[in-house]
């Protein structure tokens, strides 16, 4: 059953829980980069009536089957072998919380990068048992062999790149490359057997020729996120959409 949830919610601080870690992830640099969301919209095919917590939307998600608290302040999550989740853009402002917390809970995953380098950058040096990183470009379909999904349970989609021209578009990594062929290409190579795809989307998809958002999407960015959403829906897949935004225009 498909369940769409709306919540807007006025976040003092970070927008996401702090995290405890273990001592050993102690170093991870986790906000190098902006992080994001104000509010968000939240699509689901699942069937869980509970409404995620205000500021966890992208934890929630992957935590759904496993963890009922993920914010409790005192326990951290025993490791949860049976789970394997495939972060593509790991290395991005969301992509970074994700895998931080999924280290945090003891969660195995494994990154889908186009620099391998960045994970240890980003998240030190890991057991390869915990994380694992493959090097790919989700606009190469030749590079999302099924390898890379063997074993994989969940998939968690943050890649991205600039709404407008910049130097993130070089080597044509544009919004039409990233958020909609990549995408594509990623949701074609998955697994019927996945459990669940969570693509990191952004609001405004469904009234990109509407204002304000027809300013954003001047360059198609929204146009081809929503391509991008409706392949990830028809796909059969049990899907999460989450929809984020850095200001609440309604
Ligand atoms: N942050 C926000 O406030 C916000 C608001 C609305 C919507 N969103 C959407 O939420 C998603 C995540 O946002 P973000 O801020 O985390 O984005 P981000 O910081 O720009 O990160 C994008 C990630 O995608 C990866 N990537 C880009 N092109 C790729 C490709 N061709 N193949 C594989 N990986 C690729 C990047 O890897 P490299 O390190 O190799 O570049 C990076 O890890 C994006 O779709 C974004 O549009 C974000």
């Amino acid at each position: 059953m498909a369940t769409e949830l709306f919540f807007f919610t006025s976040i003092p601080n970070l927008p996401f829980p702090l995290i405890k870690f273990p001592k050993h992830h102690q170093s991870l640099p986790l906000f190098s980069l902006a992080p994001p969301t104000i509010s968000s919209r939240f699509k689901t095919v699942s069937s869980s009536k509970a409404r995620p917590s205000s500021s966890t939307v992208v934890v929630h998600a992957v935590q759904e089957e496993v963890v009922q608290t993920p914010n409790s302040d005192s326990k951290v999550t025993p490791a949860s072998s049976s789970k394997l989740v495939l972060v593509a853009g790991g290395s991005g402002g969301v992509g970074q919380l994700v895998v931080a917390s999924l280290l945090s809970r003891n969660i195995k995953s494994r990154l889908l990068l186009r620099d391998p380098e960045k994970a240890t950058t980003l998240f030190g040096k890991q057991d390869e048992e915990t994380l694992q990183v493959c090097k790919g470009d989700t606009r190469n379909p030749k590079d999302l062999d099924p390898a890379i999904f063997e074993g994989v349970t969940h998939v968690i989609c943050c890649t991205g790149t600039t709404a407008f021209p910049s130097r993130r578009w070089d080597g044509d990594n544009t919004p039409e490359k990233v958020d909609w062929e990549g995408v594509r290409n990623l949701v074609s190579a998955l697994p019927s057997s996945l459990k669940r795809i969570v693509l990191v989307s952004s609001v405004g998809v469904t009234k990109f020729n509407e204002l304000p958002w027809s300013i954003m999407n001047l360059f198609g960015v929204l146009k081809y996120k929503k391509m991008g959403e409706d392949f990830v829906q028809k796909s059969g897949l049990p899907f999460t959409i989450i929809s984020l935004c850095i200001y609440c225009i309604l």
